[in-house]
């Protein structure tokens, strides 16, 4: 097995998952604005060190996606927070894109920008221990798109980034995002995400990429937030294993999910749903940011010198919950023994 295989491998074994922690700037803005904290440099490594040295987070997390910010950041000792997950044997990530930008000639649609300098920045980031990394793109369902153009683009993009990843011994997070935003219907959504999905995996392989050294974040199938009739548990297991069993090759080291604004039990949920179901081809595991620190950045907020080892214990919480249902062995009665 290769080096990539083997970290591949490591990030969806069995009963762990990732933790996104790699909020830009702008994002981590609107987060801490949320819940009334300044959004400082200091604030953010304060809070990122918080969730990072979690006391038996490695338990249930075998790896965090940082920040260019936070990659280079230190705790309150002085220690980087990369030797921090190094020695808790948790793996650093790095999330390498540079945003979605409005896609040019296709009102509301976005293409993920920052392939420019990508194999130097990689270089970079592989030196200050990154050993996997994360490229989002942004799919919107509306009337008449996703088209094409935004499809083609996108998977394009994700090909080009996976394959300068494994040229520079980075594990590449293949993430292509359907919004949960909108009215959208299952079905739309189930239409969107194979469109997506197929062509992506027609792009890695054009450009190469192992993919039994590649993970695919992926949005579960699910009705739009604002749609009249909302998808039930057992619909959205359901969907979303037909879209993967559709277009995804079984030689892929493993799927993680994104929360995409769901709840944070029913991201739970739904992740243990379809772990519940058949043997799958593939590990299908968590790569939360929302449905996981929802909890952990509203206790931390309330008092951020105080409030750090409840904030860890809701962190915790949430990791084993979503471990569990890595495993299908998750129930909502275990929400009883929350600690926030
Ligand atoms: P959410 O779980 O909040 O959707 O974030 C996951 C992520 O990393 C999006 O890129």
């Amino acid at each position: 097995m290769n080096t990539l295989e083997r970290i591949a491998k490591e990030m969806v074994v069995s009963g762990k998952g990732i933790i996104a922690a790699d909020e830009s700037a702008g994002t981590c803005q609107k987060r801490f604005e949320a819940v009334g904290v300044p959004c400082t440099e200091e604030n953010r490594r304060a809070y990122r060190e918080t969730l990072l040295s979690a006391p038996n987070l490695e338990q249930f997390v075998s790896g965090i996606i940082l920040y260019d910010e936070t990659i280079r950041q230190e705790t309150s000792e002085g220690e980087a927070f990369t030797a921090v997950l190094e020695k808790k044997g948790i793996l650093p990530g790095i999330k390498v894109d540079a945003g979605a930008k409005e896609l040019a000639l296709h009102a509301g649609e976005k293409v993920t920008e920052g392939l420019d300098g990508l194999r130097e920045r990689l270089a970079e980031y592989r030196t200050l221990g990154a050993k996997f990394a994360k490229w989002r793109a942004v799919i919107t369902i509306g009337k008449g798109i996703p088209s094409n153009a935004c499809i083609d683009a996108n998977a394009h993009a994700m090909a080009r980034y996976a394959a300068l990843c494994q040229e520079a011994g980075i594990v590449p997070i293949v993430e292509p995002e359907v919004l949960i935003d909108g009215e959208h219907s299952i079905e739309q959504c189930y239409e969107a995400s194979v469109a997506i999905l197929k062509r992506t995996f027609e792009e890695l392989a054009g450009q190469g990429v192992a993919l039994e050294g590649t993970i695919l974040k992926a949005s579960m199938v699910i009705s739009g937030k604002k749609a009249a009739q909302q998808s039930t548990i057992e619909e959205v297991a359901r969907e979303t294993i037909r879209a993967l069993k559709e277009t995804v090759p079984a030689k892929l080291a493993g799927v993680v999910f994104l929360s995409g604004g769901q709840g944070d039990e029913q991201a739970t949920e739904h992740l243990n749903a379809m772990n519940a179901m058949d043997k799958l081809p593939w590990p299908l595991s968590f790569s939360y940011a929302r449905a996981i620190q929802n909890p952990v950045l509203k206790i931390w907020a309330e008092n951020p010198n105080a409030n750090v080892g409840k904030a860890q214990a809701a962190l915790v919480f949430r990791s084993r919950m979503n471990s569990l249902a890595t495993q299908g062995k998750y129930s909502s009665e275990m929400e009883r023994e929350r600690p926030y």
